[in-house]
């Protein structure tokens, strides 16, 4: 009687990892699986672990003097909800959904970042004149479409560098 009994579990544990796999495929840590994935992001862990997590979004500045901007469109913000960056270098735009499709514009310019759940978007863009704008999204993305938006501060460019960490996150008039 005991070979049936170890028959069943050979069977059942392939079966339970399948259906594991299918159901919380980002439960399943595996290379090949990050292989397979390349490019591809899970709306559902965003937060939790990888490029967007909290304190990796935002401004960071690049060797090259450009600098990348991190961003995660959700329904009804964008966060960061400021985003400081210099004038006239460019601005590497890196953005997520949580959701569902959303735009990031910059108001005055003809820029748009259109980004939908499941790939990281990356865009170039570049802003010369220093100032403050709205980035409104511009795709409808649901009740709160309308209210949705963001704000670009755009300063000289030697006075980013004398920035805090903590002046580089905010749009509040000093
Ligand atoms: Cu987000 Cu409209």
């Amino acid at each position: 009687m005991r070979f049936p009994k170890v028959r069943l579990i050979v069977i059942a544990i392939p079966i339970a990892l399948v259906l594991l796999a299918i159901r919380f495929p980002y439960m399943i840590d595996v290379p090949v699986w990050k292989y397979l994935d390349r490019g591809r992001i899970d709306p559902l862990t965003l937060h939790l672990r990888g490029e967007f997590v909290e304190s990796n979004l935002g401004t960071a500045e690049l060797n090259d003097g450009s600098v990348l901007v991190r961003m995660i469109a959700q329904q009804y913000v964008f966060v960061p909800q400021c985003v400081v960056v210099p004038a006239g270098v460019p601005v590497h735009i890196r953005m997520v959904s949580a959701d569902v499709a959303h735009a990031l514009t910059v108001e005055g310019t003809t820029d748009s970042v259109k980004v939908v759940p499941g790939a990281v978007i990356q865009q170039n863009l570049q802003f010369d004149q220093p100032g403050e704008y709205a980035m409104p999204c511009h795709e409808f993305c649901g009740a709160g479409h309308y209210a949705m938006r963001a704000r670009l501060r755009v300063v000289p460019r030697d006075q980013f560098h004398h920035l805090r960490p903590d002046e580089r996150v905010t749009c509040e008039a000093r």
